[in-house]
């Protein structure tokens, strides 16, 4: 393991069917105001609203109710709940949806009583917070962000076409998350698979880094090929209890903090995918399944050894007579035809994307130095090219 580091995730986790039975002693711990964060409505349709209500009016909380936080949360609702949380001087706030609801949540905790404009504060000028945070608590819907167990929070700008995550400390991590695997049952197929791809998106990009031996590799291994099973028996049977279980248990580890620890971090799909994102209001995970191949393809030649080592022990690849270009190469093929297989977008010419676009998403995505090659804006356009 290289470098120095400290490791605390400071966030509770309440898994299994019955987890949210738990929110009633979570409760305990907060004061009286309760801020409901949700989405466009399926809480309602799906009855996790009326049950989580019944504990909040059964524990005696006044509950002030934010809803219609959209997809990719903008930054004019940002301000809307900002000023809700403000003025109801609100002791929690309660997120109950997927990754853009928690992360939603988190940026109206550290921008309510921040005394600058938040978008410039802590997306432009990526600074930390120095106000007070109301703490956030997460019932999960939706499975693949991490978000229910990390610091991140995106926004987007759709008036200066930029989605931008701030990654805040351990003081911004919910303080509590319940993770009900039947809640994600109701997923449409597209988000369901979205959500797949966006785990094995999170996990790759934090394994094609560095060439050391090193730990997080041999775990990120194994979070990979428990994905990659279990996601292929979730699309033939949604309601597969086990399947659905360990997705939502990979998708946690897969992006809170754990593996990271060591690694450099590349994150350039996830850079691509924002700013494919920013212009085209596209589902997040469609946004990295449909250039991650023309990246990594892009990026084999600078890292032949770990593409082979990923080709060998995640897709079994079998070395027989073959080199390493050619092992490396049927590792990327097995992942395609894995990808194909979920039903994933694999261009971006299918998320709106034109050929007029493809400029100003390349200045718009942040260029990061810890994969194995950082990318100029030349290359950036080339690989938006090779995946229309
Ligand atoms: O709004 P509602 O009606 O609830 O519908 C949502 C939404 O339309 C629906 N949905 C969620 N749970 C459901 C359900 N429909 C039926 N049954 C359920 N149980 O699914 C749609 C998508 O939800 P959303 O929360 O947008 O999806 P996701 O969890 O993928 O979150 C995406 C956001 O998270 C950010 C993305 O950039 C994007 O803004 N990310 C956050 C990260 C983090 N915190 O670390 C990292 C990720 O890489 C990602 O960037
Ligand atoms: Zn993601």
């Amino acid at each position: 393991m290289l470098g120095n580091f400290s490791y605390c995730n400071p966030t509770k986790l309440y898994f299994g069917e019955d987890s949210l039975e738990y929110l009633r002693d979570e409760l305990k711990n907060y004061g009286e105001r309760i801020l409901l964060v949700y989405g466009g409505g399926s809480i309602k349709k799906n009855g996790i609203y009326d049950d989580v209500m019944k504990i909040l009016n059964e524990s005696h909380k006044t509950v002030y109710e934010l809803s219609g936080v959209m997809p990719n949360p903008t930054v004019e609702k940002l301000y809307e709940g900002v000023s809700i949380a403000r003025e109801h001087q609100v002791d929690l706030i309660l997120a109950v949806g997927g990754g853009s609801v928690c992360d939603y949540a988190k940026a109206v905790s550290v921008s309510a009583y921040c005394n600058e404009d938040p978008w410039d504060k802590y997306y432009l000028k990526m600074e930390d917070v120095d106000n007070e945070i109301i703490p956030v608590g997460c019932v999960l819907t939706m499975v693949g962000t991490g978000s229910e167990m990390n610091g991140g929070a995106v926004i987007t700008n759709h008036e200066t076409k930029l989605k931008i995550g701030h990654v805040f400390g351990e003081n911004v991590f919910p303080k509590f998350s319940i993770l009900n695997p039947v809640y994600t049952y109701t997923l449409p197929t597209y988000q369901m698979v979205a959500g797949f791809y966006d785990i094995m998106s999170h996990i790759l990009e934090q394994y094609f880094s560095g060439s050391d031996d090193n730990t997080s590799d041999y775990i990120m291994e194994g979070l990979l090929k428990s994905l990659i099973h279990s996601s292929q028996i979730a699309v033939k049977n949604p309601q597969d209890y086990e399947a659905r279980s360990n997705i939502m248990w990979t998708a946690t580890w897969a992006l809170n903090t754990l593996v990271a620890k060591g690694k450099t971090t590349d994150w350039m799909v996830h850079m691509i995918g924002q700013a494919v994102g920013a212009y085209t209001d596209a589902t997040h995970g469609m946004t990295l399944s449909a250039v991650s191949m023309a990246y990594y393809r892009y990026i084999m030649p600078y890292a032949l050894d770990k593409f082979k080592r990923f080709a060998l022990n995640v897709w079994n690849v079998s070395p027989e007579g073959k080199s390493d270009e050619t092992i490396a190469l049927e590792g990327l093929k097995a992942m395609e035809d894995y990808m194909n297989h979920l039903g994933l977008v694999m261009n971006i010419h299918d998320l709106g994307v034109t050929d007029e676009m493809i400029e100003g998403i390349a200045d718009a995505t942040f260029s990061m130095n810890g994969g194995y090659k950082e990318l100029s804006h030349d290359e950036i356009v080339g690989i938006l090219k090779a995946s229309m």
